[in-house]
């Protein structure tokens, strides 16, 4: 057996791709470290998109579980919003985002996963209150064509 057979796969992003920014100097503290709680910004906002998209209309984030940080973002890095949808509940839809970078500056730059978490998001009506769901997302829903979807780029 070759190396290149006993390596394991690559780790790829999980779902597609939503949300494609740029680290600015603006999300940082006085030390240059890129505050968290905007990463977490961009991925609520990806992850509402994709939850409106589903329930076809107006989505409240009602909980936020397993966020970790696992490397840091710094200034000048692109930053890809991936998610895919992995609970379908009545009235409340579960998200698994991950955030991805690559360098910019970089043209041979790898990308690596820098947080990942699950978002839950409820639909709502025009007076704030919890809605169903659409019938089709509720009985139709299984994951398959957001898998055929494949990650796109970063
Ligand atoms: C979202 C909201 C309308 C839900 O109202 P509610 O009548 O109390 O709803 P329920 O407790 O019956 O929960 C509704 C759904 O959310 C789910 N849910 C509620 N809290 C949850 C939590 N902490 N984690 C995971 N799921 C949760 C329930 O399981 C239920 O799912 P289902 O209908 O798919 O089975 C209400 O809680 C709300 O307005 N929250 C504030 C949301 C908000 O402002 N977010 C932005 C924060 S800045």
């Amino acid at each position: 057996m070759t190396d290149k057979e006993t390596q394991a796969p690559a780790e790829e992003p999980a779902g597609r791709l939503i949300l494609r920014t740029l680290a600015m100097p603006e999300n940082t503290n006085p030390q240059g470290d890129m505050f968290g709680g905007w990463i977490l910004g961009q991925m609520d906002l990806g992850g509402a998109i994709l939850a409106r998209e589903l329930a076809r209309g107006r989505v409240v984030t009602v909980a936020i579980d397993k966020m970790s940080f696992i490397a840091p973002v710094n200034v000048g890095d692109i930053v890809c919003c991936y998610g895919r949808c992995v609970h379908v509940g009545h009235t409340s839809l579960k998200i698994h985002l991950e955030i991805w970078v690559k360098k910019l500056e970089d043209a041979n730059a790898v990308r690596r996963k820098v947080t990942e978490a699950g978002f839950t998001y409820v639909a709502i009506d025009d007076d704030g209150k919890k809605r169903l769901l659409p019938e089709s997302l509720r009985n139709g829903w299984d994951g398959t064509a957001e898998r055929a979807a494949g990650p796109g780029i970063c």
